[in-house]
C-alpha cells in the first residue's frame, strides 16, 4: 500500500484543490450551466494528472503559478471527457467518483454543456500570458493539446473503444486504443512542462513517451479494477466492462498476468531510457508505482 499511486497523490491534490476551484468560480458566471460545471469538476478526482505535470514541472524547474494552470486545464479536458464517458450512448454510468455521475445529477442536455464549457475552459486558460509570456509557447501547448485530445487522441480512441464493444479484434489493437484514449492526455500533462522550459526536443520527446507508456499502465490497471475491485475503492459501478462487451486487455490476458504484464513493459521502458532515468530518478519510482493496485 506505502508504494501505491493513489497513497502517493493523496497528499498533493488539496493545494491544487484549492487553486482549482477557485480558478473556476472566478471564471464562471453565476447561473444554471456553472453549477452543473462546478460538479462536474470538483466531485472529488485523484487528480493523477496535475501530479504528473508536477513532477515534470519540478525537473523543468517551472514555478507553481505557471504549472498549476496546466494542470487546472487538464483536469477539464479530463473531467469534460468522464461526464461524456459516462453519458446514456456511450459508458452509460450512473455513478462516477462515488457520486451520481453528471447527466443522472442534472440531465443529459445540461451534463453535454457543461462538457463543453470544461473543453472550452482548458483552451482559455491555455490563451493566457499568465501560462506562458510568449505566445509562440502557447501556440505550440494549444496545438498539441488539441492534437491530444481529438480524432487522433482522446476521442478517436473513445470512438473505437465504443466500435470495439461486443467484437473479436486482438491484443495489439486493444493497446493501440488505450493509447489513443487515455495516453496521449498523460503523454500532455509529462511534456507541457519541458515545452514551457524550452528543453530540447529529445527531452521532449522522452517525456511524451514517458506519458504514453505511464496512461497505458494507468488505463490497463483502472481495467483490471473494474473486474477485482468494488464500488467503494474505485467510485464507479464494477464488473461493467464486461456487461457491456467492452474490449480491455482482460480479454487478452489472463487476470494474473495482468501485473507481469505492466511491469514488463515498464522495465522495458526504463531500460531503454537510461540515459533519462539515472539523471531523473523520480521517474522511475513512479512509473513502477503505479501498477501497483
Ligand atoms: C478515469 O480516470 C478514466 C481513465 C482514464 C481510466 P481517473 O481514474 O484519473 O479519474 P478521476 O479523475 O480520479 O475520477
Ligand atoms: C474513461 O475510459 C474515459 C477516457 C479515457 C476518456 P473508461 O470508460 O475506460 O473509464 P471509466 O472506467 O469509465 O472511468
Ligand atoms: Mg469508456
Ligand atoms: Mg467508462
Amino acid at each position: 500500500m506505502k508504494n501505491n499511486i493513489h497513497f502517493l497523490i493523496k497528499n498533493h491534490k488539496n493545494e491544487f484543490n484549492v487553486f482549482y476551484e477557485e480558478l473556476l468560480r472566478s471564471i464562471l458566471p453565476k447561473n444554471e450551466l456553472s453549477k452543473v460545471i462546478l460538479y462536474g469538476a470538483l466531485n472529488g478526482g485523484k487528480r493523477i494528472r496535475p501530479f504528473l505535470i508536477e513532477i515534470f514541472a519540478k525537473i523543468a524547474g517551472i514555478p507553481k503559478k505557471q504549472y498549476f494552470l496546466i494542470s487546472a486545464a487538464i483536469e477539464c479536458i479530463h473531467s469534460y471527457s468522464l461526464i461524456q464517458d459516462d453519458l446514456p450512448s456511450m459508458d452509460n454510468d450512473d455513478y462516477r467518483r462515488g457520486k451520481l455521475s453528471v447527466h443522472k445529477k442534472f440531465n443529459e442536455a445540461q451534463a453535454i454543456l457543461a462538457g463543453d464549457s470544461l473543453h472550452d475552459i482548458a483552451f482559455e486558460l491555455l490563451s493566457n500570458k499568465k501560462t506562458h509570456s510568449e505566445s509562440e509557447v502557447r501556440v505550440k501547448l494549444i496545438q498539441d493539446l488539441s492534437i491530444s485530445i481529438g480524432s487522433k487522441g482522446l476521442a478517436g480512441g473513445q470512438s473505437l473503444d465504443l466500435i470495439f464493444e461486443n467484437k473479436k479484434i486482438n491484443k495489439n489493437k486493444v493497446l493501440e486504443m488505450y493509447k489513443m484514449k487515455t495516453s496521449s492526455l498523460f503523454s500532455f500533462c509529462c511534456s507541457a512542462p519541458f515545452i514551457i522550459a524550452k528543453k530540447n526536443i529529445r527531452e521532449i520527446e522522452f517525456a511524451k513517451q514517458y506519458g504514453n507508456i505511464f496512461g497505458l499502465i494507468f488505463q490497463i490497471i483502472d481495467d483490471l479494477l473494474d473486474e477485482i475491485s468494488d464500488f467503494d475503492k474505485i467510485g464507479k459501478t464494477p464488473g461493467k466492462d464486461k456487461k457491456q462487451g467492452k474490449n480491455t486487455l482482460m480479454k487478452y490476458i489472463k487476470k494474473e498476468k495482468i501485473i507481469p504484464f505492466c511491469e514488463k513493459k515498464a522495465l522495458h521502458f526504463i531500460n531503454k531510457n537510461n540515459k533519462y532515468f539515472s539523471k531523473w530518478n523520480i521517474l522511475k519510482d513512479n512509473l513502477l508505482n503505479v501498477i501497483e493496485v
